[in-house]
């Protein structure tokens, strides 16, 4: 393999990546990629901000020592925790093209297009809103949309655990939503700002007041993702197009086959990642 140009990196904290690499895969096949989970240490969205941070620097050096040029942080967690600083105090230290993404900025960047009432909801982990990334960045973009986080903790366990179909579930998604609408009264565009979240959908939509449209942020990244390749040729030029697919876990690998084809939408093998 050329030492210049290699698979694209996605990496998640566990499962939930793969709600979005399934919506970069279909879009855009033609691409290698590795995916990696770090199903080990997975919950991230509990963390304090130094162990996002460490966490997910770990895991982009190991995909970028698989090759890797480009990697994306398909998680909201280590997008709103570890991006910045990754961008800004260790990629300028490494030779040649490495660049790493996340999902909050293609995300902000479009959101206050899908409101008129000029009101959005975020839904996501406890850390991501303490870091308050979207409220910053969707204000960059749109400054006269107000935005209204809430935090779900009990969300991503209840994924997690495959409890996230089961009746008990319906208590945890219902006090929650009942609670950001009573906070945001006008908004009529809710983003669900957490990669597990998409398997929450059908329980989500049965309990939101009607008139509210619900986003995911699978499409809206990849149709970034194939943006920024064409702006950005020097970085096409570093991912290698042979269609093939790698499923990387630093957890158990049986476990992420069985799980993980769920968030997939479709069987997958994995191997053990040590780091
Ligand atoms: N993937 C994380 C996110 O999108 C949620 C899971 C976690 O807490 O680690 O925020």
């Amino acid at each position: 393999m050329d030492k210049q140009s290699g698979p694209i990196g996605i990496f998640d904290s566990g499962y939930g990546g793969l709600s979005i690499f399934k919506e970069i895969w279909k879009q855009s096949p033609q691409y290698d990629y590795i995916y990696l989970g770090d199903n080990a240490r997975t919950p991230y969205g509990t963390r304090s901000f130094e162990t996002v941070y460490q966490y997910t620097w770990e895991c982009v050096q190991a995909l970028f020592a698989k090759g890797c040029r480009l990697v994306i942080l398909a998680c909201n967690t280590a997008s709103a925790k570890a991006l910045r600083s990754i961008q800004q105090q260790q990629l300028p230290q490494l030779e040649g093209h490495h660049r790493v993404l996340g999902v909050i900025r293609p995300t902000t960047e479009l959101i206050g297009n899908y409101t008129k009432s000029k009101e959005v909801g975020i839904l996501a982990t406890p850390g991501t809103v303490a870091s308050e990334s979207y409220l910053i960045e969707i204000h960059k973009f749109f400054p006269q949309v107000n935005v209204v986080q809430e935090a779900c903790p009990m969300w991503v366990p209840l994924v997690e655990n495959m409890e996230h179909l089961s009746p008990g579930a319906d208590y945890f998604i219902k006090q929650h939503l009942d609670r950001i609408q009573l906070a945001a009264p006008k908004m009529d565009t809710l983003l669900l700002a957490c990669t597990h979240y998409p398997l929450l959908l059908a329980k989500i939509q049965a309990h939101l007041n009607p008139g509210i449209q619900i986003l995911t942020q699978g499409e809206i990244v990849a149709n970034s993702l194939v943006d920024y390749l064409q702006r950005h040729p020097e970085m096409d030029q570093c991912c290698t197009q042979n269609a093939s697919v790698e499923f990387l876990t630093t957890g158990s690998p049986e476990a992420f086959a069985q799980q993980g084809s769920l968030f997939f939408g479709k069987a997958l093998q994995a191997k053990k990642l040590v780091l």
